[in-house]
């Protein structure tokens, strides 16, 4: 559906193809903190081609020798992607990256006064003639030439466009532009690229960091005023706060503007897993697109019309990016989320059994909690056990303990009226009586028991000891049991009784 026929924006003048050149392998390795094998750069290299990305940076070949040979490993793989070697603008940089077998070479000098009096130490013309030294070697040795004046971006205009030109004379493919610390804005990254895209024949590549949050909205303008390429990482990692986020442009383009650029997007999230995995950079919840918040709904004011239809609070589907939608239950909770989610766990209430569930789990929203679905299984499933029969009761239990024998536990349970009774040993008397426990249970349920607390115990010789337990079956449904007892014993078998009962209530619903 087109939703955005109100807009009537003039001074678009998109290129006819618009190249994604990812970085993530270089710029993206830059973010402080990460460093890729050549195993991990190659698995990443493999999805970004099955993503569709024109190009791939896989690397500054000149700063070690893991980077030509990841370079040589992943130009074997014989992807699709154009791959590219970063190199300054000096002869051996270059020949690292000749030495690599890559057949692009994306080439960089600064040009800002900044750099050029604190960094290089050299004047304008010695820069340019760096610059076109390096793009004219590179040209004789057969690669495809991207040339970057760094930090372009505080660059005099006039000396940009200098330099730019000297460049495309030597016979560069593509000038690039990186905003190398963040500092520009939308409307003046729309200035800039008019400007050069009027002034230069050479295709036009941008590079934007995000240290204001705005490299996404920057590259955008400038593929608004006919830009040509922009540099993109997956999750928008990349030196300090990092760099454009490949998801958030190609998402953007696709359902902002309607500008399908051909990847398959479908992708996108499970790059952006693998990614957070191989780097340890975990994306925030909010993160667009790829965050686990990204199609998530709570207030009951949304969820009731994403159930009618997605779109009312849902920009693009969660399946365009191989994500999913998430209902999550809290303070804000409507009845329609709560009975989506019982549907989804095939929980059936009753209209008392139903009200009961849905104030407590605004009760435990309004106390800060947050409420998961394992919590609302758990309710739902003490709600509908206090209606129903409980399948296994305790009848009787006792422990023998001697000087140099295990512990036994004799246990007699019910289990839908039929009494069991079984002995069994163990390391201490807690185990052998949930020993006991589960060889009655075995033939009812197959259950692990998951987590065992012994919660609170107050002071004193009758003090009562808590124990909370998590217990699972091998359908994968989970339940919580607790007890509090003065007999530790006790009370650990009344706690996983507790959980597996809610166990065999649940499966008995499904
Ligand atoms: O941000 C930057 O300026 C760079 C250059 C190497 C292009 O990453
Ligand atoms: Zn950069």
């Amino acid at each position: 559906m087109q939703y955005k026929e109100m807009f009537n924006i003039e001074n678009m003048n998109f290129a006819d193809k618009i190249y994604i050149f990812d970085t993530t392998l270089r710029d993206g390795e830059q973010t402080p903190g990460v460093a890729l094998t050549v195993d991990e750069k190659i698995q990443i290299a493999q999805k970004l081609n099955n993503l569709g990305v024109d190009k791939i940076e896989v690397g500054f070949p000149a700063s070690s020798n893991g980077e030509i040979e990841s370079a040589r490993k992943i130009n074997d793989l014989d992807l699709q992607s154009t791959l590219v070697g970063l190199a300054r603008s000096l002869k051996n940089d270059i020949d690292a990256v000749l030495d690599s077998d890559l057949g692009y070479i994306h080439t960089f000098i600064g040009t800002s006064p900044l750099h050029r009096d604190f960094k290089l130490k050299k004047s304008k013309e010695e820069i340019i003639d760096s610059a076109v030294s390096a793009v004219e070697y590179a040209k004789d040795h057969g690669l495809t030439v991207e040339f970057s004046a760094e930090d372009a971006t505080r660059t005099e205009r006039d000396f940009l466009l200098e330099i730019f030109s000297q460049v495309s004379d030597a016979k560069a493919d593509f000038l690039d532009v990186p905003d190398t610390v963040g500092v520009l804005t939308p409307l003046e990254s729309r200035e800039l690229i008019t400007d050069l895209k009027n002034k230069l024949k050479t295709p036009i590549s941008v590079h934007f960091h995000n240290d204001f949050g705005l490299a996404t909205a920057n590259s955008l303008a400038a593929i608004e005023c006919g830009a040509d390429q922009a540099h993109v990482t997956v999750n928008g990692l990349g030196e300090r706060t990092g760099n454009c986020s490949l998801e958030e442009l190609v998402m953007t383009l696709k359902v902002a503007y309607g500008i399908d650029l051909g990847l398959d997007t479908t992708r996108l999230y499970s790059l952006s897993n693998l990614v957070g995995r191989l780097t340890g950079v975990k994306m925030p919840v909010n993160k667009p697109i790829v965050g686990d918040n990204a199609f998530a709904h709570e207030s009951g004011i949304h969820v009731h019309g994403i159930l009618n239809n997605s779109s009312t609070y849902e920009p693009m589907s969660p399946e365009m990016v191989g994500h999913s939608r998430r209902i999550v239950l809290g303070k804000h909770t409507g009845a329609n989320s709560l009975k989506s989610k019982l549907k989804e766990y095939h929980i059936d209430l009753n209209d008392d059994q139903f009200d009961s569930v849905f104030s407590q789990i605004k009760s435990l929203g309004d106390s800060g909690k947050c409420v998961t679905d394992d919590d609302l299984v758990s309710i739902a499933i003490t709600e509908l056990a206090s209606a129903r029969e409980t399948p296994i009761i305790i009848k009787g239990m006792s422990i023998s303990m001697g000087a140099n024998v295990s512990p036994t536990a004799t246990v007699k349970l019910e289990i839908d009226g039929v009494e069991k009774e079984t002995a069994q040993t163990g390391v201490g008397p807690v185990d052998a009586a949930l020993s006991a426990v589960r060889e009655l249970i075995q033939e009812d349920i197959d259950m692990e028991l998951e987590e065992y607390n012994l919660e609170a115990i107050t002071g004193g010789t009758d003090a009562l000891a808590e124990v909370f337990v998590v217990s699972s079956d091998s359908h994968g449904n989970k339940s919580t049991g607790r007890s509090t007892n003065q007999d530790i014993v006790m009370a650990s078998i009344l706690a996983v009784l507790d959980s597996i009962n809610k166990l065999l209530l649940i499966q008995r619903t499904q």
